[in-house]
């Protein structure tokens, strides 16, 4: 969690300073607390007044700057969780890894005690002059944690790596960073999605289901240390770094692709919205218009919850109820028929829940017990449904 985190942000002269007024505000409406230095060379880009207003705090520019009665550098260090450097240019990597305290920036990176992460920019040349690599190197052996910068089209013209991370990513990286790796040693499946099963050649039913449920449950857990595997129905609200996803369309693609990991999981949650009937016949070619009604016949689909429920050894398996009536009732009948360990009841009419928002209002239900949630964002209602996990 980045509320209540307080970070020192480093911004050195590069033309990626700009995007740091967009990181100051993301972090800020995380309700993280700012105090920013910034090096001569990144003043000439962008003036410390815009840093401070978007930063709520000062900025900090030289050593002698004020009549200050703490030694600031030390100071900043005492008071930081961590200390962000970004843009870290080719030049602040160098005097990071050769000890060139000449800016008031370097002597607070030398006087931090505090873990250190650094956000290179720079075009790609200097990123992979071998003096540059070998800076990044022995920062990395000094422990300093290295935010990637992604390949882009350059400010000098030019396409190939350098690109600062953009800030969402950044904060994305400190939301990771900060959050306790408590599911650390868990493999834990996590389905996400519509599926969808085809009518024809060209025309197939599905439901209104975005991911959006799944995706944070995979993102939570991931930040908090678990192995994740993510099955997905033809979905992507985001992306996700550092996880195993497979892409799924079909009940029974859905299926094999759990299947493959169920053995070795600690848990499987199944907020996909998988299709509950298919095409008796399927037709290999495009049905044709005839001018009469056209009659189809679907039948029973797989269930996958009840599927893995039946298999399950030590693992959690935690299914959700979609309802737009008698949510408990259901929800109940559900986690019976169904044998799963958990059931999420969440109301599909209730404003603010369902399908395709970033909120939700759900019910945690067991074999004895139901527990009414609020309101909130589906990243907090992951994080209920991970505390779960045995
Ligand atoms: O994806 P979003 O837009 O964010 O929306 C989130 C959501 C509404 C899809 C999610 O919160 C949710 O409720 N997911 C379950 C949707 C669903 O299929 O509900 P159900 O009540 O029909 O099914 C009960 C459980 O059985 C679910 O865990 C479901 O994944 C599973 N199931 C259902 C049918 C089927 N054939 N196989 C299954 O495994």
């Amino acid at each position: 969690m980045i509320r209540g985190k307080n970070i020192l942000l480093g911004i050195s002269g590069g033309i990626a300073c700009y995007k740091d007024l967009e990181l100051c505000s993301r972090l800020i409406k995380k309700g993280a607390n700012l105090k920013i230095i910034m090096t001569k060379s990144a003043i000439e880009f962008v003036r410390p007044l815009a840093f401070e207003t978007m930063g709520k705090c000062e900025v900090y520019e030289d050593m002698w700057q004020g009549h200050h009665k703490e030694v600031y550098h030390i100071e900043l260090s005492k008071w930081a969780d961590v200390f962000l450097i970004a843009p870290a240019t080719a030049s602040t990597i160098g005097k990071m890894a050769n000890a060139i305290a000449d800016n008031f920036l370097i002597a607070s990176y030398l006087a931090c005690s505090k873990d250190v992460i650094i956000a290179p920019s720079m075009n790609t040349q200097m990123l992979n002059n071998p003096a540059t690599q070998k800076n990044i190197e022995t920062l990395i052996s000094y422990g300093v944690k290295v935010i990637n910068p992604e390949s882009g089209i350059l400010a000098c013209n030019t396409i190939g790596d350098g690109r600062m991370e953009e800030p969402s990513n950044i904060v994305e990286y400190l939301e990771y960073y900060f959050t306790t790796k408590d599911l650390s040693g868990k493999k834990i499946i996590v389905s996400a999605g519509p599926t969808i099963e085809p009518i024809d050649y060209v025309r197939y039913i599905t439901n209104h289901s975005s991911g959006k449920m799944g995706y944070n449950i995979a993102r939570e857990a991931k930040k908090r240390g678990a192995d994740v595997v993510l099955v997905s129905g033809p979905v992507n609200p985001f992306e996700i770094k550092g996880i195993t996803k497979i892409n799924v369309k079909t009940n029974i693609e859905m299926k094999e692709a759990i299947e493959k990991h169920f053995a070795s999981a600690d848990g499987l949650i199944m907020a996909a919205a998988p299709v509950d009937y298919k095409c008796k016949e399927v037709s290999d070619k495009k049905i044709k218009k005839s001018g009469e009604s056209l009659h189809l016949e679907f039948i029973e689909n797989l269930d996958i919850l009840k599927y893995f429920s039946s298999k399950k050894n030590n693992q959690t398996v935690i299914g959700f109820a979609a309802e737009t009536d008698d949510l408990i009732a259901n929800a109940n009948k559900k986690l019976t028929s169904k044998n799963a360990d958990y059931i999420i009841a969440n109301d599909l009419k209730r404003e603010g829940a369902g399908f395709n928002t970033d909120t939700n209002i759900a019910s945690i239900i067991s074999k004895d017990s139901v527990k009414n949630l609020e309101l909130m964002t589906k990243a907090e209602l992951a994080n209920e449904i991970l505390n779960l996990i045995r």
